[in-house]
């Protein structure tokens, strides 16, 4: 069976030890014969990367790995690019996150003022990971979960469209292993759907079990009493009490249109108020992230490297990653599995932009995606996704054209910002704090 050989972009990530592991788990159905973690941070990679070398040696030593900050290394001789990076680390998303609070607006990673700050720093990141990736190895595939998912998937589709990127978000698998539990169902897989929205801005139209029977009525029941919170997972991610209470709000989510299932990220576009109000201002999403998954990550790391093994690490699986072996595996093995991904639209939402990013599902095998017609859809989602959908197109504009204006018009067309001049306010404050990461904007 064939070997393949990974580059992990983002190799300081939280998320990596987690996601080797996982690699390790799937080796069977997924043979690697060389990881190699890529990063821009030298010494934040090394910490993750030296505990994961004592690990790979201790558990799967045929593997050959390194780590580097060289793109010449890092990308020649691979087959797959597994990209999340975070352009900026925990300093720039706390800044996100802040900035907008102090005008009684929404501080989010992904929505929102901060995800529109947070994607003018990364689209240059991920294009320069694609450049590097195609330079070094052009028949190499990038599975890309960098955020904000959206604002760069547009990106690359108006400056790289030609490229092997696939984008790709893990809520919605989350949320689908929520449901499949709620039905009393072993596995997500079991589950076919009908989905539609943008990333971090959908909803379930149709939800159907292995023999086609409709569940919908079933999830609809818990949803409306409880949202998501009737089937909290045992896996560690998505567990703080933070995320408790994004999945119960789920229900008050749902009301707005009980027909469709939504994704949890509509709470900040449907209740603004409500999240303003349950913000701290001087603690948010970021700090808790840095005193948890962060240090827990990093403590781990420093003990293995401390102590030279990997012997009862508190490394943890991230298990529910494994869909991105199963999305790499379509590739390779021309599996033909159905995914929700983030494609160019061309139509596949009838009464929708055929150039807007949207989130649907497409089956994937070797060369590529197929997406699968969602048909025409409601007025309510419709009108949401349009306004959604061009605070994204303009922040790649303003990036590509270095136009505050464009910039100064996205923050202003988003749902969650209350006017024009609020908009202009935190955007001039957002310049000045992302100097060096955004392109000048004149
Ligand atoms: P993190 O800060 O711990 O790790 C990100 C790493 O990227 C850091 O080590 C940083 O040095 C590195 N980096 C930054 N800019 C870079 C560049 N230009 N080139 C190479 N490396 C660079 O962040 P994290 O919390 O582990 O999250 C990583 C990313 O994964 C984020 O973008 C996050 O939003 C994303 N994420 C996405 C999903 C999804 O559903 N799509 C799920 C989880 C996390
Ligand atoms: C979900 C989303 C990701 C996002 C993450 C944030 O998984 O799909 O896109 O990055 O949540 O989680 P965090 O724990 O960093 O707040
Ligand atoms: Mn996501």
């Amino acid at each position: 069976m064939k070997k393949y050989s990974i580059t992990v972009a983002g190799g300081g990530s939280t998320f990596t030890p987690g996601i080797m592991l996982m690699l390790l788990e799937n080796y069977d159905r997924f043979p690697i014969r060389s990881i190699k973690f890529y990063d821009n941070d030298p010494d934040r990679q090394r910490i993750v990367a030296e505990a994961c070398a004592i690990y790979l040696k201790e558990h799967n030593p045929e593997i050959e790995f390194s780590y580097t900050t060289d793109p010449a290394a890092a990308f020649t001789d691979i087959d797959f690019v597994l990209a999340h990076i975070r352009v900026g680390k925990y300093a720039m998303r706390e800044k996100d996150e802040k900035i907008p609070l102090k005008y009684g607006v929404v501080g989010q990673e992904t929505c929102g003022p901060g995800g529109m700050a947070y994607g003018m720093r990364s689209i240059g990141g991920v294009i320069e990971i694609l450049d590097y990736m195609e330079k070094y190895s052009p028949d190499a595939w990038m599975l890309n979960y960098s955020n904000p998912a959206a604002i760069v998937a547009e990106a690359t589709r108006r400056l790289r469209p030609n490229s092997k990127i696939l984008n790709i978000c893990d809520m919605p698998i989350d949320l689908e292993e929520k449901m499949a539990k709620m039905c009393g169902i072993e596995s997500r897989k079991e589950m076919t759907v009908s989905y539609y929205g943008l990333n971090h801005f959908g909803w379930w139209s149709k939800i159907y079990d292995k023999d086609g029977q409709d569940l919908m009525p079933q999830i609809r029941e818990h949803i409306a009493v409880n949202g998501f919170a009737d089937a909290l997972s045992e896996t560690n991610q998505h567990v703080d009490e933070s995320w408790r209470e994004t999945f119960t709000k789920a229900k008050d989510v749902y009301a707005l249109d009980p027909e469709t299932i939504p994704n949890t990220y509509l709470k900040y576009y449907f209740y603004p108020d409500y999240v303003v109000e349950h913000s701290n201002p001087e603690y948010t999403r970021a700090n808790e992230v840095m005193a948890g998954r962060e240090k827990t990550v990093f403590d781990a790391c420093r003990d293995i490297i401390s102590r030279g093994t990997s012997k009862d690490c508190a490394f943890e699986i991230d298990a529910h990653a494994s869909y991105i072996v199963d999305l790499a595996c379509a590739i390779a093995k021309n599996t033909l599995e159905r995914f929700l991904l983030i494609v160019p639209n061309e139509g596949a939402i009838e009464n929708f932009d055929r150039t807007a990013m949207v989130e649907i599902p497409c089956i994937v095998g070797k060369n590529g995606y197929e997406r699968i017609v969602q048909g025409a859809i409601p007025q309510f989602q419709k009108g949401l996704m349009e306004q959604q959908v061009s605070a994204e197109k303009l922040v790649v504009e303003a990036w590509i054209e270095g136009s505050y204006q464009k910039m100064w018009q996205a923050f202003t067309i988003s749902k969650i910002v209350p006017s024009a001049k609020v908009a202009r306010l935190i955007l001039d404050e957002m310049i000045d704090a992302n100097r060096g990461y955004w392109p000048e904007l004149k």
